[in-house]
């Protein structure tokens, strides 16, 4: 297909995620922007991706930005961190203009970077994620180049999405794994003044992470952010918005089995819905 031929065709916003946790950030855009079509794939089958090593992450996120594409999206929003800090940069930078030149991806780092030098008062700013996204060192250097004068600590918190994915998020173990790497954090500097959930699944452990965290620290949750400034890509970017169908619809793509994403999605999107299952390669 040619360049000029892609850019005319429209279709549904894609959402990508290593599984079930991009559902918090779709949650968001959908409320924000809920007159678009969008197609959610969630790689289930292969999640999670924090621990990944760099070629492999990038390997299965550029398979589901393809298989995004293949079902008309115009533009696909990485909601999963891991698959941002690790793999964004190659699609957009390699990829897209090879394959896709009509196409757009985009991620969860650089909205939330922005909300937080906004936000932060103190110049110190904490960050919980998985251990692959802080070793990407990718929110770092997003810092580095937008707020140069902010320090930024992170803390990876590898134990966090099993806490989540296995509903034990009211347990004492949750308790002792949350208040762990809180202390952790603040204990490496009690200037914080906020912190970033830099990972899909935190926003469901929010209630106990406040419980640990200072109360004069703000809890920056990324899904509002992502969409906020998709709303301003899209005004930003009229010839990408022509492209995004309007007809408030959604599908739900999986790796998995269709029945495990339907039953597991209600504790990250509060309403019922519809699962298929894909093969991605
Ligand atoms: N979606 C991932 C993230 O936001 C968390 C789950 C995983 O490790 O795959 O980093």
């Amino acid at each position: 297909m040619s360049a000029r031929s892609e850019t005319e065709s429209k279709g549904p916003i894609g959402i990508f995620d290593s599984g079930l946790g991009g559902l918090t950030v779709f949650h968001a855009i959908r409320a924000r922007l809920p007159q678009y079509d969008y197609c959610y794939l969630g790689d289930t089958a292969r999640t999670p991706y924090g621990s990944r090593s760099f070629d492999i992450i990038y390997r299965y996120t550029l398979q589901g930005v393809r298989a995004l594409f293949a079902q008309g999206c115009p533009l696909v929003i990485l909601a999963c961190n891991t698959a941002s800090a690790k793999a964004l940069r190659s699609i957009q930078q390699k990829d897209l203009p090879r394959h896709f030149p009509g196409r757009r991806v985009l991620g969860v780092i650089r909205p939330s970077v922005e909300l937080v030098g906004r936000l932060s008062q103190s110049r110190k700013v904490g960050l919980f994620a998985t251990a692959g996204t802080v070793r990407s060192e990718s929110y770092a250097l997003e810092f580095r180049r937008l707020y140069p004068d902010l320090t930024l600590h992170q803390e990876a918190c590898p134990m966090w999405v099993p806490l989540v994915e296995n509903n034990e998020t009211g347990t004492v173990a949750a308790e002792f794994l949350v208040r762990r790497h809180v202390d952790a954090l603040m204990d490496r500097d009690p200037d914080i003044d906020t912190i970033i959930l830099a990972c899909t699944h935190y926003p469901l452990l929010l209630p106990l992470i406040r419980l640990y965290v200072p109360g004069n620290v703000q809890i920056v949750n990324q899904g509002p952010p992502v969409a906020e400034r998709l709303e301003d890509y899209l005004l930003r970017h009229p010839e990408m918005e022509r492209q995004c169908l309007k007809n408030s619809r959604r599908r739900f793509l999986t790796t998995g089995t269709a029945e495990e994403f339907e039953s597991l999605a209600a504790a990250f999107f509060p309403e019922p819905l519809n699962a298929e299952q894909i093969e991605l390669g």
